[in-house]
């Protein structure tokens, strides 16, 4: 008799939630990204780390069909984000919540009103339904009691919180975090990062986590990516990535400032530079 099996291969649940497959991608002639692989299960926190420049609000904006990939697919659950129409396109996008590098909110707005934005945009929802659904977000976050104040008035890591709950006030599938934590005090990083990864588990997220702090988002997430010079140029756990060899994933892990990452933009060399300048 036949053995009987009981996995489903195509158990949609197992397949990942964003698959990027040979991304080749260049701006003004310059390329950003020459053939990067990434992949992001559901229901974990990924993070994608990099020196400045390298590409990660680029790769967010590609992955949200914002930009178009010259070469290579970037699948989202299971759609092909650049195949799509716009109407499908802005119902997919409706299930990305995405926190912006700045992360900036609407100045003019109560804190309320920047997280019942989206709803007011997006849904016919009864104004009942708007306070109820604005004031679980804020309490997600722990800024119920703040929702009458104005941006003016929140510290920078408040707004931070005010624009994550603006982020998911959709109940999105997944969130993209452009360096949440930039510019945030120890103690305000670290509130933020346990925020990210408590909304992720309790509410059934997935995240995708854009950072340069190593530390901070080592602590928070499932799996790192580390790209530069538009290739990925190491995988891992934190644990992994913490222990591997591999000279780039040292130097950036480390923080050291000697290493293979060039500090430079790529340039003409100084004195070439220089006199060029000079005889113009
Ligand atoms: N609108 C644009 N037009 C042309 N080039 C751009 C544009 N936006 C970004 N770039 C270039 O693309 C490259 C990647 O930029 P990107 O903002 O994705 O980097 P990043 O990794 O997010 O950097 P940071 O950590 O500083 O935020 C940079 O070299 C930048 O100069
Ligand atoms: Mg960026």
């Amino acid at each position: 008799m036949p053995p009987v099996t009981l996995s489903h291969p195509h158990d949609p649940n197992d397949a990942p939630l964003v698959e990027v497959r040979g991304l080749c991608f260049a701006r003004e002639g310059r390329v950003i990204f020459d053939g990067v692989d990434l992949t992001i299960p559901r229901g974990r926190v990924t993070a994608i780390m990099g020196p400045s420049g390298t590409g990660k609000t680029t790769l967010l904006r590609l992955i949200g069909g914002q930009l178009v990939p010259d070469a290579g697919q970037i699948t989202v659950d299971g759609q092909q984000v650049n195949r799509l129409k716009r109407r499908e396109l802005f119902e997919l996008r409706k299930r990305m919540g995405m926190l912006f590098q700045a992360g900036a909110l609407l100045t003019d707005l109560s804190v309320f009103e920047n997280v019942a934005f989206p709803l007011r945009e997006h849904t016919h929802l009864s104004e009942s339904m708007i306070r109820d659904l604005v004031l679980l977000k804020l309490e997600a976050v722990g800024l119920r009691g703040a929702r009458d104040l104005m941006p003016s008035q929140l510290s920078g890591g408040m707004a931070r919180r005010v624009a994550l709950a603006r982020a998911i006030a959709l109940d999105p599938m997944m969130v993209m975090y452009d360096e949440p934590f930039t510019g945030q005090d120890p103690i305000s990083l670290g509130v933020l990062a346990r925020l990210v990864r408590h909304l992720n588990d309790s509410m059934g997220l997935t995240s995708l986590v854009v950072s340069h702090d190593v530390h901070e988002t080592c602590a928070i997430a499932d799996y790192v990516y580390l790209i530069a010079e538009g290739r990925v140029v190491g995988a891992g756990t934190p644990t992994e990535m913490s222990a591997s060899p591999s000279p780039w994933i040292r130097q950036f892990m480390q923080a050291q400032s000697e290493g293979p990452v060039p500090f430079h933009y790529p340039a003409l060399d100084l004195i070439t530079d220089l006199m060029q300048e000079g005889g113009a």
